[in-house]
C-alpha cells in the first residue's frame, strides 16, 4: 500500500493537483480539509463561538464525519447528511481554519484519516498529513505559492463563478488564514523534514503534476 501526502497553505492548488495525480496513479484522493469544513458547518449551525473551546469540546462527541465516493468524487457526510454542497463557502472555510486549531477537533478526525490509508493506495491532502497523520507516507510534498499568487487564483475562481469579490479582502483572508494555520499549537502547517518543497508560483498545473509524479516514480522505482 502506498500513500502520498500533500500539505500546503490555502490556495496553493493542492486539490486540483491532488485530484489529477490520484486519477493518473489510480489512487484514492482524500481531501481532509473537507472533513474540517464539515465540522465547521456543525459549529456554525449550532451557533457555537469559535473562540469558545469548552463549547467546541462539548460538541465534538456529537459530530460524526465520514466519507464515501460517488463516481470517484469524495462526498463528506456530517452525521449521515451529505454536506458536500454546503462546505465550500468562505464562511465555512474561515470557521474551519479557526476551529481546526483545537486538539479535540483534530482528535475527532485522526482515526478516520489514518484508517483510510490502511485500506488502499491513497493520496491525502491537508496541512499535517506528512507531519502527523501519515508520517510514513512514501512521498511527501509541501506545495506552496506566494500569498499574492494564491489570492489572484482565488479571485479568478470566484469571478468565474460570478461571485462579487474584492482582491484586497481575499489577500487579507489568505494572510490571516496562513497565520492561524502555521502558528497554532497543535499540528501546525509546516513542511515535514523529509517533504519535497514545490513552489507553484511560477508553474502551470501540468508542470506541478509532472514534478510530483517524478518524485513518486523515483521513490517507488528506487
Ligand atoms: O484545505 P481547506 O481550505 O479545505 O481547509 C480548511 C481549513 O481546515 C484550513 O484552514 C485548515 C484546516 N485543515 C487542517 O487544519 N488540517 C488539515 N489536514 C486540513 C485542513
Amino acid at each position: 500500500m502506498y500513500s502520498i501526502a500533500i500539505d500546503g497553505p490555502a490556495g496553493a492548488g493542492k486539490s486540483t493537483i491532488a485530484k489529477t495525480i490520484a486519477k493518473k496513479l489510480e489512487f484514492i484522493y482524500v481531501d481532509t480539509g473537507a472533513m474540517y469544513r464539515a465540522m465547521a458547518l456543525y459549529f456554525i449551525r449550532h451557533e457555537i463561538d469559535p473562540k469558545d473551546e469548552e463549547a467546541i469540546n462539548k460538541a465534538c462527541p456529537d459530530i460524526h464525519v465520514s466519507i464515501n465516493y460517488e463516481d470517484g468524487v469524495q462526498q463528506v457526510l456530517l452525521n449521515g447528511e451529505n454536506v458536500n454542497g454546503l462546505i465550500r463557502t468562505e464562511e465555512v472555510g474561515n470557521m474551519a481554519s479557526k476551529t481546526s486549531a483545537y486538539k479535540m477537533v483534530r482528535a475527532t478526525l485522526l482515526d478516520l484519516q489514518r484508517d483510510l490509508a490502511k485500506t488502499a493506495n491513497i493520496l491525502m491532502d491537508g496541512r499535517d498529513i506528512g507531519t502527523t497523520i501519515l508520517p510514513n507516507a512514501e512521498v511527501k510534498i509541501f506545495l506552496t505559492a506566494s500569498a499574492k499568487t494564491r489570492a489572484s487564483r482565488r479571485y479568478l475562481e470566484l469571478t468565474e463563478k460570478g461571485e462579487a469579490c474584492d482582491m484586497d479582502e481575499i489577500l487579507k483572508d489568505i494572510v490571516d488564514r496562513d497565520e492561524r494555520d502555521m502558528n497554532r499549537a497543535v499540528s501546525p502547517l509546516k513542511k515535514a523534514e523529509d517533504a519535497v518543497l514545490v513552489d507553484s508560483s511560477e508553474m502551470g498545473i501540468d508542470e506541478v503534476v509532472e514534478s510530483i509524479l517524478s518524485v513518486y516514480r523515483k521513490r517507488v522505482n528506487g
